[in-house]
């Protein structure tokens, strides 16, 4: 039937042309999910496309499925297949016809099996004196089955001499760098690098795969504006309505950044971010040029991301894996990212990557925002769109979904107009009432596809004519992996942002960024305590209060504890300013306050420095500048970005006469008169306190007496961990302060904030303990590792 069906196919290609030589594709994996939904249709669509031009076809679908199984689904399959709007119905069953007789199931397990295709291949080619051209494996089939496929490949089913072979494989690619190395050495050792086509179904989307076209087309409008003094900001988003249900065990273990990041987003950013090649038809140039713009991504970290999941996610991860209810998953389903490219065209610009599964809509696109650098002196009524430079500029590949609801390739009017091809690409109609990044669509030169193409047959197209450069080559790979594992090995451990999902998720997600950290936008929201009710709203989400030693507790996620705490000292300073003219402050050392310093530092524009005075709590006894000096710390953090009047800063005199703490240089009695010269009643408005894991705080410690009580306002101590010498505020006068605050964070602090919560008044055995300020208030701010373990 195959050959009888390959024969009349060829009749009209004899005809037409030149016979060019005979293609096998196999698809492996054929009666999967991926082949049933996008896969065949590719293969129809090729056919289509190339059907007349000289080549011969026949399709094997393969899998482990019996025969008879295996025959029925691809039958079923291969009736439901579409041909284009505009190909007339008689046509079109006429050549789907032709491609059910081309194509055909077989059963694939064993290397014998592979042997017998090789050898079937061979005897029709024969029998019909056809010349082979290549094979096409396509694997739709799970990373792990690979190697057994390969070998079996490449040790029975190559294709004789001067016929080519592409084996087309889909992600994951490895999980890491390290996984995603020995795929590739292991693949290696199977097929040439030519050989290899890795599919990123992101390049076949219509929108995405005009990228570099548009940027060559358009290099002369282009070649002034693609760069860090014109460009604002660039952002390629991907938003999704779906969640993972029903696949949590492959999200489990990839999560959003692998899943969607690390692939989809990076490659349309290289796109973007990518010097372009004098000639863009060139794969060669182009992955190459792709590669260099891989070596110019500053690396990430930490705080160039934010996370995200949405809230019934957990519940579908215990119920699909039938994990206890105490089993909690950090697993991101939303991320935003911050990212920067480190060469002259680009330095400064930041680029956001965001993705996240059950969000308020569908849509893909990639945006670039240009600067604004005029100023429009008529009446914003009188703007026009084409002629204004102040309305917004920005060049938009839409790749789907969303208001428009197709690709789209959009143009500020105000920008140029763009040049596309004009036999693949049509001016939008105008739909009055549409606004697309907040403008009408009026205001753009806008164009979508002659004929939309899913992106899979526009891959197999690519694979088909050999466009390396739509797919991913093991290099650009490995340079993809190299720029994300630093950043998930990370964020292994940290806790992403519940988010209701849908539109209920509000402003919750919404981020920004600061230098090179990313942040989301509304920092006050917590979500331990959800409220009632089956969908909660953001306004559910609460930070936690309760109270800890008969005294408030404010308790969040870190981030949000931060937050909250730098908020409550502005407001306190706020106060104090406007009651006595000045804000008495005293910090603690440690690591603990450092996040809370750089909020401060980069976030409170309103804080009443001029008016501050900033004292310390404790001191190590090293010279203020070194990096062990608490000092140092608020210099780092803190001092170097603020004004704070160089006489309001008070350092402790721990090195004095070129020694270190000694008792006769009385450094610990001069910081006391100082503070009662200037703070009055020596009362501080604010005190920040930090707890030990055995109870110590400032550098008051169990078991030595000084500075527990007395009448000593700072006193000289020893701590049991080096540097062993110190200077420290005393119980008493932490005690004299309007309102002292105890900041406890980190999972270490779990058994002592536990402890502390049922012991009485001991400072000898938890100074912490002896902490009540006589009349001023205690707010302990604890964040959820540290408070609930
Ligand atoms: C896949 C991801 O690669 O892309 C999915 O694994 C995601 O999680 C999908 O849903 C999105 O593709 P598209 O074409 O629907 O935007």
């Amino acid at each position: 039937m195959l050959t009888v069906a390959m024969c009349m196919a060829l009749v009209a290609c004899l005809q037409a042309q030149e016979l060019q030589g005979h293609v096998s594709v196999i698809l492996l994996g054929a009666t999967g999910d991926l082949a049933k939904k996008y896969l065949w249709q590719g293969l129809f669509q090729l056919y289509l496309d190339e059907v007349g031009k000289g080549y011969s076809f026949s399709f094997h679908g393969a899998a482990l499925t019996s025969t008879k199984q295996g025959q029925e689904f691809i039958t079923k399959v291969l009736e439901s297949l579409s041909c284009p709007e505009d190909m007339v119905p008689r046509r079109c069953a006429e050549l789907r016809g032709q491609f059910q007789q081309l194509s055909q199931y077989r059963r694939l397990r064993t290397n014998e099996d592979y042997m017998a295709l090789s050898k079937d291949i061979e005897a029709q080619l024969e029998h019909k004196g056809l010349r082979e051209a290549g094979r096409v494996f396509y694997f739709s089939v799970p990373p792990f089955a690979y190697a057994g496929i390969a070998r079996s490949i490449n040790s029975s089913c190559r294709p004789g001499p001067g016929a080519w072979l592409r084996v087309v494989l889909e992600k994951p690619f490895g999980h890491d760098h390290l996984s995603a190395q020995q795929l590739a050495t292991e693949l290696g050792s199977f097929f040439q690098e030519e050989e290899m086509y890795r599919v990123d179904h992101y390049l076949g989307k219509q929108a995405v795969a005009q990228i570099l076209p548009f940027r060559d087309q358009n290099r002369q409008a282009l070649d002034g504006l693609w760069n860090r003094h014109h460009v604002e900001r660039v952002e390629i988003i991907m938003k999704e309505t779906v969640d993972a249900g029903g696949r949590t065990s492959f999200y489990e273990e990839y999560g959003v950044i692998r899943d969607v990041l690390q692939n989809h987003l990076t490659e349309v950013l290289t796109l973007v971010a990518m010097e372009l090649p004098y000639n863009v038809s060139s794969s060669e140039a182009v992955l190459q040029h792709k590669l260099q713009a891989f070596r110019a991504l500053r690396g990430l970290q930490k705080g160039s991301a934010v996370l995200g999941q949405y809230q019934a996610y957990g519940e579908q991860v215990r119920r699909e894996q039938q994990k206890p209810d105490s089993f909690h998953s950090l697993t991101p389903t939303f991320a935003g990212i911050l990212v920067h490219v480190d060469n002259l065209r680009w330095e400064g610009v930041p680029f956001f990557l965001m993705s996240g599964k059950a969000m308020d809509e569908r849509v893909g696109y990639v945006r670039i925002l240009f600067r604004n650098q005029a100023y429009c002196a008529q009446n914003e009524k009188r703007w026009v769109a084409d002629q204004s430079q102040c309305l917004p500029r920005q060049i938009v590949f839409y790749i789907g979904h969303g208001e428009l609801g197709s690709p789209a390739v959009l143009v500020s009017r105000n920008l140029f107009r763009p040049s596309l091809p004009s036999e693949s690409w049509k001016e939008v109609e105008g739909r009055p009432g549409l606004h697309l990044f907040g403008r009408p669509l009026s205001d753009y030169y806008a164009y979508s596809p002659v004929r939309e193409q899913d992106a899979y047959s526009v891959l197999m197209s690519h694979i088909f004519h050999g466009r390396k450069d739509s797919f991913i080559t093991t290099e650009n790979l490995l340079a993809s992996w190299v720029f994300w594992t630093p950043l998930l090995d990370s964020l292994a451990h940290e806790v992403p942002r519940l988010y209701p999902g849908g539109a209920e998720s509000g402003h919750l997600l919404d981020f920004e960024f600061s230098g090179t950290q990313l942040r989301f936008s509304r920092q006050q929201l917590e979500q331990l305590v959800p409220g009632p009710g089956s969908a909660p709203k953001p306004s559910d989400f609460q930070v936690l209060r309760a109270k800890y030693r008969e005294s408030p507790l404010i308790s969040a996620w870190p981030e949000e504890l931060i937050a909250k705490l730098a908020d409550d000292i502005e407001a306190t300073a706020v106060r104090a300013v406007r009651r006595f003219g000045e804000f008495h402050l005293a910090l603690s050392g440690g690591s603990s306050p450092v996040p809370l310093l750089q909020q401060l530092a980069t976030r409170h524009y309103g804080f009443p420095w001029a008016h501050t005075h900033l004292w310390l709590v404790d001191e190590r006894c090293v010279p203020l500048r070194d990096p062990e000096s608490n000092f140092q710390g608020l210099q780092a953090h803190l001092l170097q970005h603020v004004r704070v009047p160089h006489y309001n800063v008070h350092p402790m005199p721990v090195h004095l006469h070129q020694r270190l703490c000694a008792e006769e240089d009385r450094g610990a009695q001069m910081y006391a008169s100082e503070i009662s010269a200037l703070v009055t009643n020596s009362s501080f408005d604010l005190v920040l306190l930090g707890m030990g894991t055995d109870g110590h705080t400032a550098s008051l410690f169990p078991q030595s007496p000084a500075g527990l009580e007395g009448t000593q306002p700072v006193v000289l101590t020893r701590s049991p961990s080096k540097p062993h010498q110190r200077m420290s505020l005393s119980l008493p006068l932490i005690n004299r302060a309007r309102k002292v605050a105890v900041l406890v964070m980190g999972r270490l602090k779990r058994e002592i904030t536990m402890l502390v919560s049922r012991v009485g008044h001991e400072p000898k055995k938890w100074p912490i303990s002896g902490v009540l300020p006589s009349s001023g208030q205690l707010v302990w701010y604890m964040d959820y590792e540290a408070f609930l373990g």
